[in-house]
């Protein structure tokens, strides 16, 4: 099968040294995408900016923002079967890009912010979708209302929430423990494990879903 996975954080430029952007460190993406081609899987890796090597026989798109992100996925929607959309997006950018640093003389700037676009509500709004679209949810409370409210509100066909304010589990961390929503299903909850084990389990999951 093809997997098509986004993986790590964007950066949304405010001026050309300063950035938004969040904790992810890409590993569960990474993670994901090496358990795939693992088992034999093909895998397009569109990535925004992480200290990972990368995965040998990925095709590694690296992109920066959420704007890059947006277009990288819709250019190769080509003959995938699976998409999970692991990246955590930046939600918010600046409205405007400043061209000149700004200095601190200038005073306190105000930074007016837009929304992005949602990639994964992208996908999940194609009128023909002939893949098993993934997305994440990144929850602190009430995970099972929020992940299932994503998969009807995001259109997809799986949500993965794994539970951010959990200690040593989650952004930056080695470990990680995930609940798969399918609607209609029970959520499966994918014990504490290493990204790595866990993403194998979670490719298997993928694979029979689709
Ligand atoms: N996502 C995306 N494009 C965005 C924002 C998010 O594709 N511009 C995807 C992420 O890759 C992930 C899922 O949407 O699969 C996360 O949804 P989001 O609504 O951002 O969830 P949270 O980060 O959990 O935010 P919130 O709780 O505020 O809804």
């Amino acid at each position: 099968m093809k997997f098509l996975i986004t993986a790590g954080p964007t950066r949304e430029p405010i001026d050309p040294v300063r950035y938004i952007s969040n904790r992810s460190s890409g590993k569960m993406g990474y993670a994901i995408a090496q358990a795939a081609l693992d088992a034999g899987h093909e895998v397009v890796l569109i990535s925004g900016p992480v200290a990972l090597p990368a995965p040998a026989r990925a095709q590694l798109v690296r992109v920066t923002t959420a704007d890059e992100m947006y277009d990288a996925v819709h250019a190769n929607l080509g003959g995938i079967d699976i998409a999970v959309l692991c990246a955590a997006v930046a939600d918010f950018k600046p409205a405007v890009f400043v061209a000149r640093k700004i200095k601190k003389s200038a005073g306190i700037p105000m930074i007016e912010l837009v929304p992005t676009r949602d990639i994964l509500a992208s996908l999940g709004a194609l009128p023909e979708k002939k893949f098993l679209l993934a997305g994440f949810a990144a929850e602190t409370d009430d995970l099972e209302k929020n992940a299932r409210e994503k998969l009807e509100k995001k259109r997809c066909d799986v949500v993965v929430a794994n539970d951010v304010s959990a200690p040593g589990l989650g952004f930056e961390s080695d470990e990680n423990e995930l609940t798969i929503f399918l609607p209609d299903q029970p959520g499966r909850v994918l014990p504490r494990g290493s990204k790595s084990d866990i993403a194998k389990v979670l490719v298997k999951i993928l694979c029979a879903a689709q």
